[in-house]
C-alpha cells in the first residue's frame, strides 16, 4: 500500500488558512499555491535519494553527497495544477513538466481527459503530479491511469494535493493502492455539488480569474 501523509507543517497551515478565506484575491491566491506547493514540495524531496561523490574544496578532496536516482517530472492537472508547478520548480528547477488537461462536467462530476503532454521517457522518472483538490477523487484516478497506461510506474508516482476530500483519498486508494499520496489537509466531506467542505471554493476559477 503507498503512503498517505497530510503534511502539517505550521507555514503550510497558516499559509492554507488564508487561502480558503473569501476575501483572498486572485494575486495572493496564485502566490499561496506556489508558497505552499513549494513547502510541500519540500517535505516530499526528503525521500530522493542521494549517493556520495568526490570533490575538491580550495584545500582538499572530499566526499560529499549528491542527488541520485531517478529524475523528476512534474505533471500537473490542468487547469488549477498549473498553480502547483513554478512552486515545485524552484526547488528543483531541471525537472521536466507533462501536463494532464482535464475538467469535471459539473453534472455527473465525472472527468473529461482532453490533453496528455509527458516527457518521452516518462517511464524513467520519479512524477510529481499535482492539482490543488482531491474531491471525489476521478481527475487524480484518471490523470493516474494516463500515466501508467503510458508507461509511468505505480512506485515512482506521488499525489501531491493541497485539500483533499476524505471520499477523494479513499478512492485514489482504492483505484492506486500502489503511489504515494500527501495533502496539506484533509477536511472533513464534500458537499451534494461535489465541492470540499470547507474548502476552499474552485481553486482554477480563484487562480485564474476565470470561471
Ligand atoms: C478541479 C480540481 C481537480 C478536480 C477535483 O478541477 O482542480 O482537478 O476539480 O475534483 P475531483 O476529485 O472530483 O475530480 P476542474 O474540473 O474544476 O477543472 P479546472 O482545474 O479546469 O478548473
Ligand atoms: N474542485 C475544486 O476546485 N474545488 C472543490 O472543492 C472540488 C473540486
Amino acid at each position: 500500500m503507498g503512503k498517505f501523509q497530510v503534511v502539517t507543517h505550521p507555514l503550510i497551515q497558516h499559509k492554507l488558512t488564508i487561502l480558503r478565506q473569501t476575501s483572498t484575491g486572485t494575486k495572493d491566491f496564485r502566490e499561496l499555491v506556489n508558497e505552499i506547493a513549494m513547502l510541500l514540495g519540500y517535505e516530499i524531496s526528503r525521500e530522493l535519494s542521494l549517493e556520495d561523490v568526490e570533490i575538491e574544496t580550495p584545500i582538499t578532496k572530499s566526499i560529499q553527497k549528491t542527488l541520485s536516482g531517478k529524475k523528476l517530472a512534474i505533471v500537473p492537472i490542468l487547469r488549477a495544477g498549473i498553480g502547483m508547478v513554478d512552486g515545485i520548480l524552484s526547488l528543483v528547477p531541471a525537472a521536466k513538466v507533462g501536463h494532464i488537461g482535464m475538467y469535471r462536467d459539473e453534472e455527473t462530476l465525472q472527468p473529461v481527459e482532453y490533453l496528455v503532454k509527458l516527457p518521452e521517457d516518462i517511464d524513467q522518472r520519479q512524477i510529481f503530479v499535482v492539482d490543488p483538490m482531491l474531491a471525489t477523487g476521478g481527475s487524480a484516478i484518471l490523470a493516474i491511469d494516463s500515466l501508467k497506461k503510458r508507461g509511468a510506474s505505480a512506485a515512482n508516482i506521488k499525489f501531491v494535493c493541497l485539500v483533499a476530500a476524505p471520499e477523494g483519498v479513499k478512492a485514489l486508494q482504492e483505484a492506486h493502492p500502489d503511489i504515494d499520496v500527501f495533502t496539506a489537509a484533509l477536511d472533513e466531506k464534500l458537499n451534494d455539488h461535489g465541492y470540499i467542505v470547507p474548502g476552499l471554493g474552485d481553486a482554477g476559477d480563484r487562480l485564474f480569474g476565470t470561471k
